[in-house]
């Protein structure tokens, strides 16, 4: 887990306004769920099997109920969705998210155990138009701060009976092979059949690349599904790959199953993922509700960024800063700074009565624009020095002449206002 030191919050923050201003774009409402949640959602809504609930989670007892520091949002968000009857809004229910999670991994480049994601649920459609505004608001995110170098990887796991169909087939194939396969494939043989593909065991790797695939045991229904979202793909001029052996890391999927892969992050290279999940809201107690979403690794995203050499960080600015001589002079700048504030830009002085060597260096670090310098002398003539610290240029004037040529100087638009 790491701290988000000051200079690094900055393109954070830059990172979190275009996705803010992205989601308004896509008509998507953010939704903020708690850092808990009941162990039982997760086990019930991610698949006790998964290596997510049986190996990776933070969980906890309090009294009489256990929790788990959530380890993605699709069970949360669906659960908030039953609990607050949502579909009463009407319509389908487009929600973004922007948060911590938590997953005891271990940890590496691009691997955390609280991590942040930011992604979107869809909740109310079965229309591949909702998987097609899903992966499209995923890809455009992607494109708008300039990692391009990416590789869109889609499968189709199908719906239940596409599922039924092909687990059947699946043990059939695995039955002979599992003497030799790992415990745990033997352990999931049973109650979870199609974990197995995603085991990362050695010994289990022969057999998984020969097994079965579930696009063969696609229903009619599961195959024009996924067809469309193909034909929609390539309307929009998305290029994607598909990618039969695409199965991800939580049992609630079916239908649409997608990742995002960048060739510049290494050994973790999604970037992000995602698919349908329409069985969820029905297994964890809602109405039958189909749904689709995504979520997005911000880390990773900013790792690409690095490599990339994309800076979001847009730099440090300050429109002034006060630079004080003596006891008046600070007592005098701290409701000029209030008013300067008030006119919208930002401003800070020195609180500790430092030299004034120490509070231009400190002015400098800040990044100020605009420096202006009072001391007993100054107040007495009502005469300040005003200085533009770009242009190494400085003027003597009233705070009035000052308030005004800042005024001016936002009318320009010169001052770097952030807000
Ligand atoms: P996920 O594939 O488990 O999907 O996670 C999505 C993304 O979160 C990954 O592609 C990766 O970028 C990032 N991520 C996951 N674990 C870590 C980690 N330990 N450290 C750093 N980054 C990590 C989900 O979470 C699903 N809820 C996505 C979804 C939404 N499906 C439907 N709706």
């Amino acid at each position: 887990m790491t701290d988000l030191l000051p200079d690094e919050t900055r393109k954070w923050q830059a990172l979190e306004q275009i996705i803010r201003r992205e989601a308004a774009k896509f008509h998507f409402e953010e939704i903020r769920t708690p850092v808990l949640e009941p162990t039982e959602l997760i086990v019930r809504g991610l698949g006790q099997l998964t290596d997510i609930v049986s190996k990776e989670i933070f969980a906890f007892q309090r009294g009489d109920t256990n929790y788990v520091l959530r380890p993605e949002m699709t069970a949360p968000v669906a659960r908030s969705y039953v609990e607050h009857r949502l579909d009463q809004r009407g319509g389908t229910q487009k929600l973004y998210y922007i948060g911590p999670m938590f997953r005891a991994e271990r940890p590496q480049k691009g691997r955390q155990r609280q991590f942040h994601q930011f992604g979107l649920e869809v909740i109310g459609s079965a229309d591949p138009i909702a998987d097609i505004e899903v992966i499209s608001f995923m890809v455009h995110i992607y494109q708008t701060i300039g990692i391009r170098n990416t590789r869109l990887r889609i499968n189709s796991v199908g719906d239940l009976q596409s599922r039924e169909a092909y687990k059947k087939t699946l043990k059939a194939y695995l039955k002979p092979h599992l003497p030799s396969m790992s415990e745990l494939s033997r352990t999931r043989f049973e109650k979870n059949p199609m974990r197995i593909l995603d085991s990362k065991e050695p010994e289990d790797q022969p057999v998984i690349e020969q097994a079965p695939l579930i696009g063969d045991s696609l229903s009619e229904s599961s195959r024009e599904h996924f067809n469309m979202v193909k034909k929609l793909l390539d309307d929009l001029g998305i290029d994607f790959e598909e990618d039969p052996y695409l199965v991800r890391g939580m049992d609630y999927y079916t239908e649409t199953a997608f990742e995002l892969i960048s060739p510049d992050l290494g050994a973790q290279d999604a970037l992000a993922g995602g698919g349908r999940y329409d069985l969820l809201i029905e297994e964890i107690g809602g109405e039958p509700t189909p749904a689709v979403g995504f979520a997005a690794g911000m880390e990773r995203l900013l790792i690409a960024c690095d490599e990339l050499g994309i800076e979001l960080d847009p730099g440090k600015s300050l429109d002034l800063y006060i630079v004080t001589m003596g006891g008046s002079a600070r007592e005098w700048a701290v409701p000029v700074l209030q008013q300067v504030r008030g006119m919208g830009l930002s401003a800070t002085m020195d609180y500790q009565g430092r030299s004034l060597k120490a509070q231009m260096k400190d002015a400098n670090r800040a990044a100020a624009n605009y420096t202006l310098i009072v001391g007993d002398h100054e107040l007495a003539r009502n005469r300040f020095t005003f200085r533009d610290m770009g242009a190494s240029e400085e003027e003597s004037l009233s705070l009035d002449e000052i308030l005004e040529r800042m005024q001016k100087l936002i009318g320009e638009g010169r001052t770097q206002d952030k807000a």
